[in-house]
């Protein structure tokens, strides 16, 4: 019986991949490196720390733990500067009224975020309230694509992986999800998302009835 629904936060629920890549940018660039949309890309998914190496190696440059430590301090001051001007108007649409609709059918509702700063997001776009468990990147210590941020979540919601769905947008997230035994549910395109259970563009589309739907297909 599908029980509950675990999310990821960039990509799926808000889009925060806007205010990252000018905050990366403007790091990148400060470092003199060159930093795309399609570098952009790349770092979907990834931890702040996993994305800072990514643009240092693609700089060719080498820093200490300690400078690495403060570029990535300051590239967060940036995020966090475009963050706090979020408001509900930035969740994805249908995000809350999908939220709302689970919440009514008694669907535990979880976030599995690689995110530090998932909280304040939440809060900012009045998201907060539907969630029954937060595990953000304060709680994990391994990255997706290791299970452990979706484990967790289905831990504090006491259901097991098989009673969940996961809604994710990056390929890691995705492996991450079938990996713990859940089902992943993309969000994207069905060409770059190949390893999903199912691939929806957006979360326009999707309510509880069909969700119980896609869910019995499988058992
Ligand atoms: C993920 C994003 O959700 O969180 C990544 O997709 C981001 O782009 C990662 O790097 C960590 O986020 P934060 O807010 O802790 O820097
Ligand atoms: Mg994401």
């Amino acid at each position: 019986m599908l029980k509950a629904c675990i999310f990821d936060l960039d990509g799926v629920l808000v889009d925060t991949a806007k205010y990252h890549f000018v905050a990366w940018q403007r790091l990148a660039n400060q470092l003199g490196i060159a930093f795309t949309e399609t570098d952009n890309e790349q770092l979907k998914g990834l931890s702040r720390d996993a994305s800072i190496s990514y643009i240092l190696k693609k700089g060719n440059i080498v820093l200490s733990e300690y400078d690495k430590q403060h570029y990535m301090a300051m590239k967060n001051e940036w995020y966090l500067a475009l963050v706090n001007t979020m408001d509900e108007s930035e969740a994805l649409p249908n995000a809350k009224e999908l939220l709302i609709n689970l919440k009514d059918n008694n669907i535990a509702i979880a976030l599995g975020s690689a995110s530090k700063n998932a909280r304040l997001i939440l809060e900012q776009t009045a998201l907060l309230p539907f969630f029954d468990s937060i595990v953000d990147g304060t709680r994990t210590t391994k990255s997706k694509p290791d299970p452990e941020v979706f484990l967790t979540a289905a831990n504090d919601l006491s259901v097991h992986p098989k009673e969940a769905i996961v809604f994710e947008d990056a390929i890691s997230g995705i492996q991450a999800a079938n990996v713990g035994g859940f089902l992943s549910l993309g969000i994207g395109e069905p060409t770059v998302l190949t390893e999903a259970v199912w691939v929806y563009p957006n979360l326009t589309s999707l309510n509880f009835e069909q969700l119980i739907n896609l869910y019995n297909s499988k058992f």
